[in-house]
Order: C-alpha cells, then structure tokens, then sequence
C-alpha cells in the first residue's frame, strides 16, 4: 500500500511551481509563534525543493477561522518566521490563497523562491472541500506536494480535493510519519505494548476497540482506568470515572480476551484529596481506597509492573499520560514509564512510538523524547490512525 504513495524525491521539480501543503497550525502569542516545531518538520522539503530550482508555494490552515477572513488568524506573522529560519532564501506572502493576488505573488516566484499562501480556512471552500476551490488552488501549481500528515484526518480541500487535480506526491516529514505508525501497527516486532492513557474511555473507545485485536499488551492508564476498575467493582472513591461507559469498557474487556491481548489495568495509585499542586499524597493498593480519595497517579508497583512486561515487549505504542501529570507531583508515574521506555529504546529491544499533544508534553517534561523511536507532533491524526481509519490526506495520495 504504501509503494503507491509517490515521494517528491523522485519527481523533476526545476523550474516547476510545487505547491506544498504543510501544516503551520504553529501555538503563538502575540503575533509571535512560540512552538516552531512544525514548521522545523517541513523547512527540510521546502530547502530541498528550492535547492533543485523549484518555484515553492506553501500553503496551511491556521486556527478555525469558519470560511473569514479574520485578522488574528492570518499566517503572516508564521511566514515571517519561515523567512527568518529560511534565510538567505527569499520568503514571499500573498494576502490571499486563491485569486489574482496569489497568482501575482506565485508568478513573481523565480526559481529557488518560496511563496506562503495566506490561511486556505478563510475560504469556506476548504472545509468543505469544494471542487471550485480545489481547482483554484491547484492553478497556483504544476505539482502538489503533501507533508502535513497532521492535517490528514481532515477531507479538506487542500489536503484532498486536490490530490485529485495535480500530480500528487508524499513529502519526507509525512513519509517518515506513515512509515512508523505502519510499522508500529501493521507489521509490528512482536510482542506490542498499548499504553493509553488520558481523562476518557469515551474519547478513546475506537482506539482502545482497535487496538485489543492489533496489540499483546494494553496498558490502561490516567482516568480513563478509573472506570475499568469501577467496572471491576472496585472502590474508586471520589476519582474521576464514566459511569455510563461501562458496558463499552465490558466490550472491550470481552474483545480484548477473544483476540488474546491482555489489559493491564493499575494495581497501586498515588491518592489525595483533590487535584492540587503539593497536595498530601498516599500509595493504596486499588483494593483500598479511601472513600473521599481520588486516585490521580499510577504507584510504584504499577510501574515496575509495567516495566517489566515492557521488557518482554519489541514495539511500545504511547498515547496519553497515566496521571494528572500536569499538577505535581502528579506526574511521576507517568515520567518514571516514560523513562523506561527511553531506557529499553536505548538499549535497542524496543521500538517506541508516541503521539498526542499530551503525550508530548509529559515526555517533555520527562525530558525523554529524543530517546523515544519515533515521536508524532499529530494530535487527531495520530488516534485516527490508531482507530485503524484510512486517513483521507493519506488515501488521496494512495489512489492520485
Ligand atoms: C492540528 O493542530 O491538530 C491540525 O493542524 C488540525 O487542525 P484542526 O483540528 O483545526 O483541523
Ligand atoms: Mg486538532
């Protein structure tokens, strides 16, 4: 499947205008973009296509701006900072995606030029993935290039339609995202971990549905493993849990025996009264807790548990944190697994793969994600893959 994806390496750009679909949904403040790490994921393809002499159009959503023009979402002020990371390459800005003033930015372009498209989300032909706006988009162009494969859940036009119209190919940032997620769930190095986490089993059915036919272990963490434990009949006391989601959570138990994957659900927690920095904590086995705690971490025997079967696993798959790792000291569960993920990486018996913008902070903060095999900058993407769904920015380069 994946060999019919084109890859822009193998395609004859001189001269031609390449329009690049990269995903500069940067966070900012102030007109100023604070995290930049998307926009370092696509400099590589844009560099690389003006080096063989390609007229480069960049083009991204910013935001959710519904079909207008509104001011504070204009990309702008992120193309001013591609310029600045791209220099001394010359860096253009067309106030609109479509229509004479992008055209006139594009055919000023010499070869080696870069042009950013202002926010293709003004148009509401976007969304909704007009053929009238795809079309004009893809006038802008000669080839259309991929690379935002954190853009790829959504059937837009720029990330679909388009593909449609244009020689379509696959950039190297999207390239080395499916490759790992494809390794991680079609052709895995057995046995594979699940570790999910998070605040929901609501959000997360299909991934967890999913996943207990692809994985040996499934690792069940933060909130979310409150309602597996009260489905159990466990006390939970005052945490947090979905009463009306226990018979999904039964489902998936009865699926996950069916296919022979095992869930690990936590077997100690870190408790407290509530859900504050610095709060008195306690460690109590999941057999015992107190009627006004809430269970807001995973304790030390759950963690050396999952340590150890990790150990036994080639292929660790990560998405959400296993506590409330945002108030400390909430978060140790989750950076003492972190860290030996990183560890058992390192030493080369696992491949690790892991997704979410959560996810990410808890293994920033952990100071860990260099050491992890592959981490996706994809929030909604990245479940969907996980949800075993065809993205449709994915597919549209499969069939173009
Ligand atoms: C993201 O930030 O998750 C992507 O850029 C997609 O943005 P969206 O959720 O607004 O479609
Ligand atoms: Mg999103």
């Amino acid at each position: 499947m994946l060999e019919s994806i084109k890859r822009i390496d193998s395609a004859e750009v001189n001269g031609k205008r390449v329009l690049v679909r990269a995903d500069l949904n940067v966070p900012t403040a102030d007109g100023k973009v604070t995290d930049a790490t998307r926009i370092e994921q696509v400099l590589p393809l844009i560099r690389d296509l003006s080096q063989r002499g390609a007229k480069v159009v960049v083009m991204s959503h910013f935001g959710r701006p519904k079909g207008k023009r509104v001011e504070e979402m204009s990309l702008k002020p992120v193309a001013d900072k591609i310029a600045e990371m791209l220099a001394p390459i010359s860096v253009h800005f067309a106030p609109d995606c479509i229509g004479e003033e992008a055209k006139a930015a594009v055919n000023a372009l010499e070869p080696g030029g870069v042009c950013v498209l202002e926010n293709l989300r003004f148009h509401a032909g976007e969304e909704a993935n007009d053929a009238a706006f795809a079309a004009a988009l893809a006038e802008l162009g000669d080839i259309y290039v991929n690379d935002a494969f954190s853009a790829a859940h959504r059937a837009h036009a720029s990330t679909e339609g388009i593909a449609h119209l244009l020689p379509a190919y696959a950039g190297p940032a999207m390239m080395s995202e499916i490759e790992a997620l494809t390794i991680a769930l079609e052709k895995p190095h057995r046995p594979v971990a699940a570790l999910i986490g998070g605040a929901k089993v609501s959000t997360k059915i299909d991934v967890l549905s999913n996943l207990v036919e692809k994985v040996n272990l499934l690792v069940i963490g933060g909130a979310m493993a409150n309602t597996f434990l009260h489905v159990e009949g466990r006390g939970i006391g005052n945490s947090l849990f979905e009463p009306g989601e226990a018979n999904t959570v039964e489902q998936i138990i009865t699926n996950a025996t069916e296919s022979g994957c095992q869930i690990l659900l936590p077997k100690d927690a870190v408790v407290a009264p509530e859900l504050r920095k610095g709060a008195a904590t306690e460690v109590r086995s999941v057999t015992d807790i107190p009627d006004d705690a809430m269970i807001l971490d995973i304790g030390p025997d759950t963690v050396a548990e999952i340590s150890a079967r990790l150990a036994d696993c080639h292929t660790a798959l990560w998405n959400g944190p296993l506590g409330a790792f945002e108030v400390a000291p909430f978060g140790e569960g989750t950076f003492a697994v972190a860290r030996e993920v990183a560890r058992l990486t390192e030493e080369g018996g696992v491949t690790s793969i892991a997704g979410g913008g959560d996810t990410v902070a808890a293994l920033n903060a952990a100071g860990v994600t260099d050491a992890f095999s592959y981490v996706s900058t994809a929030g909604g993407a990245f479940l969907e893959w996980l949800e075993g769904r065809e993205l449709p920015g994915v597919a549209a380069l499969k069939s173009a």
